[in-house]
């Protein structure tokens, strides 16, 4: 597998790999891989010449200090897994300098409101982060097909906005999430969890199931308040938002139109860590 840790190098070997019909797939991450990650690069294996994946645990977009500090950061173990899949990936895993030449700091962007709600309002910032670095590494990897998964929803929302505004040239393609064997949506995270914590989070899935059924009959302001109640109980995880929003706008739903097509979205704090999953209502 080749291993890049500065963009000179990597640009320069994707140039004398390429040939004018060859298409570059890129599964940007930031580590600690999962299974979830695998089927990503599997996907652009299946699809693509070439495919690059980048490990950056990316400073701009975390706007909380703690939650930078304890990220899982397991370079070697995920070399190995790489490895694993195809000795084909080429890796990208480069220092802060080299992505940002000095200070790390994000440009604004307008992702026409998209990045106002749920993970917007809770993660100051953070939107302005995602959409830096990852223009920044489309830049460098210059894809034909960029992979990301459907559990950050309102992330590829956004990165299929910025794609749009600034008129790249890559197909951005979300992937169905992946799930533990109690349905809990995978994440890097994950890791941090107890085991205690592990087997509990079950609730998440559970409960966006039940309020996908409720959804059938009910308006989303009473299945948010149900979701609410049953939250206010759990000794374990505080739940941040729950919210049933149009999958194209991200706007809450007020009144529901058979036109539209909504999901309903989660965030759970437990012990300082977040996790976020989304399901599909209609
Ligand atoms: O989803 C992630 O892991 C990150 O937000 C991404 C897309 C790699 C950008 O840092």
């Amino acid at each position: 597998m080749h291993i890049f840790y500065g963009k000179a190098a990597l640009i320069d070997f994707l140039k004398s790999i390429q040939t004018t019909h060859s298409t570059i797939g890129f599964v940007p991450t930031m580590g600690a891989l999962h299974q979830g990650h695998l089927a990503l690069m599997q996907k652009s294996l299946s699809e693509n010449e070439n495919t690059v994946v980048s490990i950056f645990v990316n400073p701009t977009q975390f706007n909380n200090p703690e939650d930078l500090a304890k990220y899982p950061r397991t370079l070697e173990e995920d070399v190995k897994k790489l490895t694993a899949l195809s000795p084909k990936i080429i890796l990208y895993a480069p220092t802060v300098e080299d992505i940002y030449d000095g200070q790390p700091v994000s440009q604004p962007f307008d992702f026409d409101g998209l990045e106002n709600q749920m993970e917007g309002k809770f993660r100051p910032g953070h939107f302005n982060g995602v959409g830096t670095i990852v223009k920044r590494l489309f830049e460098i990897v210059k894809p034909k097909n960029a992979y990301f998964g459907e559990k950050d929803f309102q992330q590829l929302q956004i990165v299929k906005k910025m794609v749009a505004k600034n008129n790249l040239n890559v197909n951005v393609v979300g992937c169905p999430i992946y799930r533990e064997s109690n349905n809990l949506a995978m994440s890097s995270r994950n890791e941090r969890l107890s085991h205690q914590e592990r087997d509990e989070a079950a609730i998440i899935f559970q409960t966006l199931n039940v309020a996908k059924e409720k959804f059938m009959i009910k308006s989303a302001t009473s299945v948010s308040d149900w979701v609410q109640k049953s939250f206010a109980k759990n000794p374990i995880f505080t739940l941040e938002y729950f919210v049933i929003a149009d999958e194209a706008t991200l706007l809450p739903c007020l009144r529901k139109n058979k036109n539209k097509k909504y999901r309903a979205f989660i965030a759970i704090v437990v012990n300082n860590i977040r996790l976020i999953d989304t399901i599909s209502l209609n």
